[in-house]
């Protein structure tokens, strides 16, 4: 691991690179470009990779860890792979089976940390958004905190070092650590997170908790037409963003990174560059003044990119919480 890339330590001992390589991509995107991509992430020095099942793209991201540690540049032991659960996997029964498809595809023995991708359980089978014939999605009952036993029994089995969970409110999260026989807390919860959404009260919840908070969206998304607003503000282009960009001599993405790395946030940056991956890298070597904190904390409004409103209907939606 590159000395410029600091850890920050889990609560199950185990520790996660302070940023992260996202590999999420539109539909419209061929798979050739997520296994491009990799390779350069890991070739430029990312060694925390974030990925999921509902991706499609574990396998891309599978030969590229491969074909890496092949070539002699980095070990697995250096790599800090995450892969999440998907919703149509929470039956506990489902869980274990659906890890081994994702460690399959992936040429894996273990991945660093599972999470369950949404607290919305959707009904099993092979369609990953199943829906019936008025075109609703088909939810499902099945109680989080079952399927987080399941994780636990994952975790047991050596086939993941660490779990957690992304999209959970605090009210979600309290039901796990409440859980009668609770092995395992949470050590994550990858959440949106960025200048127009910086989850102080969740973030303030999660350090109490010691769980860690990992930001999606840090850059404001790759906005995915199939999922995200195109009307929606530009992140990067924010001009006071920009602004105190200019006066730090950074870009914006690196302000924005720089933003959720000092508040204790582990934020995913997504690129199928080479010069932004590496840009993006730079956020260690800079600070910024409690006035440009106090100037970003400025741009908050609680904004999401990615509401998820596919599953508003559902009892467990948890966006609907304050935080
Ligand atoms: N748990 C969940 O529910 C969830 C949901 C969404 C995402 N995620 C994860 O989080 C990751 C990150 O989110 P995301 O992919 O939506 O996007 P993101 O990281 O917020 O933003 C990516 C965009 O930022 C631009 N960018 C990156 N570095 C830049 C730089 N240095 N200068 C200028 N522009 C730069 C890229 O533009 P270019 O076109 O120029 O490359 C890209 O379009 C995903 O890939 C996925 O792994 C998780």
């Amino acid at each position: 691991m590159s000395s410029r890339q600091p850890f920050v330590r889990l609560n199950d001992g185990h520790c996660i690179p302070a940023l992260g390589f996202g590999t999420y991509k539109p539909i419209e995107v061929p798979k050739s470009k997520s296994l491009e991509a990799a390779n350069l992430a890991i070739g430029v020095g990312y060694r925390h990779i974030d990925t999921a099942y509902a991706y499609q793209i574990e396998e891309e991201i599978g030969q590229a860890i491969q074909s890496n540690i092949k070539a002699g540049i980095v070990k697995r032991e250096d790599m800090f792979i995450t892969t999440k659960l998907w919703c149509t996997c929470f039956q506990p029964e489902l869980v274990r089976p659906s890890l081994e498809k994702s460690l399959k595809k992936l040429q894996l023995e273990h991945v660093d940390l599972f999470i369950m991708h949404y607290p919305v359980p959707m009904k099993a089978g092979d369609n990953d958004f199943p829906l019936d014939e008025q075109g609703k999605l088909l939810l499902d009952t099945v109680d989080f905190c079952a399927t987080w036993e399941a994780l636990e029994k994952c975790k047991d089995a050596g086939l993941v070092k660490s779990i957690g969970v992304s999209n959970f409110n605090h009210r979600q999260l309290e039901r796990i650590l409440n859980k009668p026989g609770l092995k395992y807390k949470p050590v994550c919860n990858q959440v949106e997170c960025h200048v127009y959404n910086n989850q102080s009260k969740l973030l303030d919840y999660c350090k109490s908790k010691d769980i860690v908070l990992v930001a999606f969206g840090a850059l404001g998304t790759q906005r995915y037409k199939e999922w995200v607003d195109q009307d929606s503000p530009v992140l990067l282009n924010d001009p006071v963003l920009c602004g105190v960009a200019k006066k730090n001599k950074r870009s914006p993405a690196l302000i924005a990174l720089r933003y959720l790395v000092q508040r204790g946030v582990v934020p995913l940056a997504q690129s199928f560059y080479e010069s932004e991956m590496k840009e993006n890298l730079q956020v260690f070597e800079f600070q910024l003044s409690p006035e440009d904190m106090k100037i970003l904390d400025g741009l908050n409004k609680n904004f999401r990119y990615l509401p998820a409103q596919f599953f508003a209907d559902h009892p467990e939606y948890p966006f609907s919480e304050e935080y």
